[in-house]
Formats: structure tokens, C-alpha cells, sequence
């Protein structure tokens, strides 16, 4: 299988694209593997003919919008992301007729539609530093309420309104399932995922998104590490440190949507071009604005 999706992608200029939480065995055949951030950056930069996004709608559609011109694939087109479309219709032209002086900032985990009303994207690993950068006061944070609060609280200078939408994987890493791990292993370290509830937050020594989390276990000293996210991340945080242990909560959070991504599937698409996924021209042109706004504040 491996070697029949090499002939195809070398035969049709194709390359693969998949997220730390897609099956392991679709990361070992990837061109590209990372968090939503660097997808997005290398889905700007690709010379390619043909992506492959082995990740969820948000993310293909992300990939079409900033390459129009291109064939977006992906191994599934049902792998979603409930989050994504957690914001209440009319919310926020609700909010831009409140407040005065408001940006309205969305975590790219949001439907292409979303971002079209939106005034710029953010991932987990750059939405502080984008947040800080922008000159409004009043900051609307669609849609996921914890990622939003975490960065309320390093940005204090800005009043952060919050949504109420989250991802019921990072949501079902209860507090509790981290007390289990840390009574066992007293001496790892607990890293999270900006997305987890408040209570699992205040437990971490470390939040990052997928990328700073597989970064930090790289270049620290600690032996063990609790990891609060998808459990696809271990794959690459156990490729890049062979000698240390990574405990994930039992039972062990997997996003449905990303474990969609098989090789099989994969090999599929890359055979007869299918599951192309396609954005309207109205919502391409507007959500573009946002995405390449991201890009520019995060340089
Ligand atoms: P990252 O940007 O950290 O890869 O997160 C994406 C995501 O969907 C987390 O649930
Ligand atoms: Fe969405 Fe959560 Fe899956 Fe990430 S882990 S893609 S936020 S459902």
C-alpha cells in the first residue's frame, strides 16, 4: 500500500498532508505532518498539483481557500469537527452591533462559512500573539470557549467575550483521569492541549497546541510526560523520544473524525481523484481574508 500511494504521487504530482491526530500508519506516509498552523502554511506554500488533506473538513477547506486553484482531496469528506460549526447563527452580527470597536476572531477549527464573518483566523499556536497584535479592544473568540479563556488570560489587556463551543474530545478529559495518572506516575510532567477545560488546565506544567507539545517533550529533561490531547500525537512524540514514557487519560481521547484517515481510504482518493473538496465562491473569497490575515500577524 505504502509503495503503490508513492507511485501515485509521484505520477500525479500529488502530496500528502496529514495532522498529528490522523492514524499513525497515514503520518508514516505523509509529505507533511503538524498542527493546523503549519498544514495551513505549507498548504500555502505547496507547488504541488494536488493536496491530500488527511485531517478534518475545517482543514481541507482551509487548504482549498488559500489554493483555489488546486485539488484538495481528502482520504473521507464526512471527517468533521463538531466544534467547527459550534456558533449559534446571528451570534455574531449580534455581537458586532453590541460592542463597539470589535474584532471578531476565529480559531480556525470553524467552518468556512464562520470564517467568512470573521475578521481573522487563529490556531493554538498563534492566537496570543495575534490577539495582542490586534488594535481592537473588544475581542469576540469563536467558537471554542476554552482555547478563548486561555488567551484571555495571557492578553488581560483585552476584554475577551467567549463563545460557548468546545471539542467534546478535550472536554471528556476529566480532571479526575489526570489525578489517576499523576498518583501513579508522580513524577511526569503534565502537558495540555489549550482546548481542555479549566480544571485539567490548572494541572498542566505545559500548554501548547499538538506541535509546542511534541516540541517541549523534545528539548525537556523530564522522563515521563501525561499528555492531555489526542492520542495520535504519540506516535510522533514516542518517534522523537524512543526513551521516554508518554501516559495518555484512559480512556484514551480520539477525535472520530481524524481516525477516518486510513490508508486504505487514502490510497483511494489518490487513485480516482474522488472526495475533491470544494468551498463556494462567495465563502472562498471572504474567508480568505481572515486566513491570510493569520498568516501576515503571525509571520
Ligand atoms: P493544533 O492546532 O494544536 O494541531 O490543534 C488542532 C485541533 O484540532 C486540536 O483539537
Ligand atoms: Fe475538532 Fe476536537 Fe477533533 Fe480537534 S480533537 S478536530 S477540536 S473534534
Amino acid at each position: 500500500m505504502k509503495q503503490k500511494i508513492e507511485q501515485l504521487k509521484n505520477q500525479k504530482n500529488a502530496v500528502i498532508l496529514a495532522h498529528y491526530y490522523a492514524p499513525a500508519e497515514v503520518q508514516a506516509v505523509a509529505d507533511y505532518v503538524g498542527d493546523s498552523f503549519y498544514l495551513a502554511k505549507v498548504a500555502k506554500q505547496s507547488s504541488a498539483d494536488m493536496l491530500v488533506f488527511c485531517g478534518v473538513s475545517f482543514m481541507g477547506e482551509s487548504a482549498k481557500i488559500l489554493n483555489p486553484d488546486k485539488k484538495v482531496l481528502m482520504p473521507d469528506l464526512t471527517a468533521d469537527c463538531p466544534m467547527a460549526h459550534m456558533v449559534k447563527p446571528g451570534k455574531i452580527a449580534q455581537m458586532r452591533a453590541e460592542y463597539e470597536n470589535l474584532a471578531v476572531v476565529c480559531y480556525i477549527n470553524s467552518t468556512a462559512e464562520l470564517k467568512a464573518q470573521s475578521d481573522v483566523c487563529v490556531t493554538s499556536s498563534n492566537a496570543i500573539k495575534i490577539v495582542k497584535a490586534l488594535p481592537n479592544k473588544n475581542i469576540f473568540f469563536i467558537p471554542d470557549r476554552n482555547l478563548g479563556r486561555f488567551v484571555a488570560q495571557q492578553v488581560p489587556e483585552k476584554n475577551i467575550i467567549l463563545n460557548d463551543g468546545c471539542c467534546p474530545i478535550h472536554a471528556q478529559i476529566y480532571p479526575k483521569l489526570v489525578l489517576k495518572l499523576l498518583a501513579a506516575h508522580p513524577e511526569a510532567k503534565v502537558l495540555a492541549h489549550p482546548e481542555c477545560e479549566p480544571p485539567v488546565l490548572a494541572l498542566a506544567d505545559y500548554i501548547g497546541s499538538t506541535a509546542e507539545i511534541i516540541a517541549y517533550a523534545k528539548s525537556d529533561s523530564a522522563g515521563e510526560y501525561i499528555v492531555c490531547t489526542e492520542y495520535g500525537v504519540e506516535y510522533k512524540l514516542q518517534q522523537d523520544n524512543p526513551q521516554k514514557r508518554f501516559y495518555f487519560p484512559d480512556p484514551a481521547p480520539c477525535c472520530a473524525g481524524m481516525k477516518l484517515n486510513t490508508l486504505e481510504r487514502l490510497y483511494a482518493v489518490l487513485r480516482d481523484e474522488t472526495n475533491e473538496v470544494l468551498v463556494t465562491d462567495e465563502d472562498r473569497e471572504r474567508a480568505l481574508l481572515p486566513l491570510d490575515k493569520m498568516l501576515e500577524l503571525a509571520k
